[in-house]
């Protein structure tokens, strides 16, 4: 595990964006997950800068969705769906058939779960997770108390990740139940990033990285991962042993 401290949001961001093109520029038919969320919008943005200005193709990857709330259809710009395509495919310009999400509105979100995990396997492995960390400790929607052992399961949603989660909803959202690739996956990846920002992380990103690794703080399984590398900026780094 590599910890990488940035002074600001600013200079992870470009961090962040530079090791999406990097994985690219290496495998051009790279199998990519990409956590939505406030912590990478910049990194997005940067990073659809990078491909425009050094005209990287990525045509040949693809894009698995990470998360999302169950029973929230794609059209609501909270949901994990909208977000990417605003912030990632849109901009990347990125074809539909490159893209596989999980279908919130599916009558059997179990097998929306089978059938993502059998297009992961098909593929190989990811070659790059990257994940922000939540106020609880989750990655994703692996919520404290996950076993590690799993790959794409549905699950109760944390009360602290219903609460927190409405900030990405324009109206008050009933946020129930989540879909999301597992800890398993996470641990298979070739690469992950985890990134941080702002004082409000400190704490958990303390646990995460010098805590114990427990299935009570999914975040601190990055401890476990062969290839991790943790992006942070300086006040998400504040509580860090020196
Ligand atoms: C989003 C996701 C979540 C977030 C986490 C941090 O796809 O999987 O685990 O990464 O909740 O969210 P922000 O970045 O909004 O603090």
């Amino acid at each position: 595990m590599l910890i990488k401290v940035f002074e600001n949001y600013n200079a992870l961001s470009e961090e962040a964006a530079n090791e999406i093109v990097s994985v690219v520029k290496q495998k051009p038919d790279a199998v990519l997950c990409l956590a939505t969320g406030d912590t990478p919008t910049l990194a997005y943005s940067l990073l659809r800068r990078r491909i425009v200005a050094e005209k990287i193709d990525i045509s040949g990857c693809t894009f698995v969705g990470l998360d999302e709330w169950l029973e929230i259809p794609p059209q609501n710009e909270g949901s994990c769906s909208f977000y990417l395509h605003h912030h990632v495919f849109h901009p990347l310009n990125v074809k539909p058939d490159q893209i596989h999400l999980f279908d919130a509105l599916s009558d059997d979100p179990h097998s929306e779960c089978t059938r993502m995990d059998a297009l992961i396997r098909q593929k190989g492995k990811i070659d790059l997770m990257l994940v922000g960390v939540g106020m609880n400790g989750h990655i994703g929607f692996n919520e404290p108390g996950v076993p590690t052992s799993l790959y794409s399961h549905v699950v109760n949603l944390d009360p602290v990740t219903q609460t927190v989660g409405q900030k990405y909803f324009t109206n008050t959202t009933r946020l129930t139940r989540g879909i999301t690739l597992g800890l398993r996956h996470f641990f298979e990846s070739r690469k992950a990033i985890m990134m941080a920002n702002g004082i409000k992380k400190a704490e958990v990103v303390k646990l995460a990285l010098e805590g114990p690794v427990s299935i009570n703080l999914p975040a601190s399984a990055v401890q476990h991962h062969s290839n991790a590398i943790i992006l942070l900026d300086e006040e998400a780094a504040r509580s860090l042993r020196k």
